[in-house]
């Protein structure tokens, strides 16, 4: 990592301030919504047992053991958002058409809205939040703001975790084998360059 890199260190924090702008706008509506209810029913009341959680998931994600009661016929993605709250994973097309909710699976690049959870049974996920490092972000996540790979930033989570995915397997890509590896991640900002010179950054970084 270069010095000017160091000393621009990113904490996650610092990140959700400087990028994350329709987040923070979606989180204020979703404030304004949540103070709206207060005058509603107690929002402490137990949520209903959905009846049609019937099957039992065992898997890892971010390193960490769940074992979780789920509708069997839940994605991959409506888990980790709604079970473990990982809200990093985006549905965007719910198709497997874009790539926006992107996990890594048994260190493979996989579309998460496009797999029934039950078949990640056993296996290891990572999704955008367990690159963190501690409280810091990773070099991929630091090397994406500071090259700006990212306009609105929906597409963004669902990039790094393709771009994390192949630096496992191969960790000195040139810019050819990056957008092979990538051409399953839509931009619809088309923010593609600056996203394939922030994959180059944090290679070079981490180097
Ligand atoms: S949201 Fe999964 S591929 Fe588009
Ligand atoms: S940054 Fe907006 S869709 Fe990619």
């Amino acid at each position: 990592m270069s010095k000017d890199s160091e000393s621009n260190k990113i904490s996650r924090r610092n990140f959700l301030g400087k990028a994350g702008t329709g987040i923070v706008g979606s989180t204020i509506l979703i404030s304004s919504i949540g103070a709206a209810d207060k005058t509603g029913p107690d929002l402490a009341e137990a949520p209903p047992i959905d009846p049609k959680e019937t099957d039992i998931l065992n898997l890892w994600v971010n390193g960490k053991k769940q074992k979780l009661k789920i509708n069997p016929s839940s994605t991959l993605a409506e888990v980790l958002r709604n079970k473990l709250n990982l809200t990093g994973t985006k549905i965007v097309c719910n198709q497997g058409a874009c790539g926006g909710c992107t996990v890594v699976m048994d260190n493979k690049a996989v579309y998460a809205c496009h797999m029934l959870a039950l078949d990640a049974a056993g296996k290891k996920v990572v999704t955008i939040e367990g690159l963190l490092e501690g409280e810091e972000l990773n070099h991929l996540q630091e090397a994406f703001i500071e090259k700006d790979g990212l306009q609105c930033g929906f597409c963004t989570p669902g990039q790094i975790m393709s771009a994390y995915a192949l630096l496992l397997s191969k960790p000195n890509p040139n810019r050819e084998d990056i957008m092979e590896a990538m051409s399953g991640n839509i931009c619809r900002c088309g923010a593609y360059p600056n996203i394939l010179d922030s994959v180059l950054l944090a290679v070079q970084n981490k180097n």
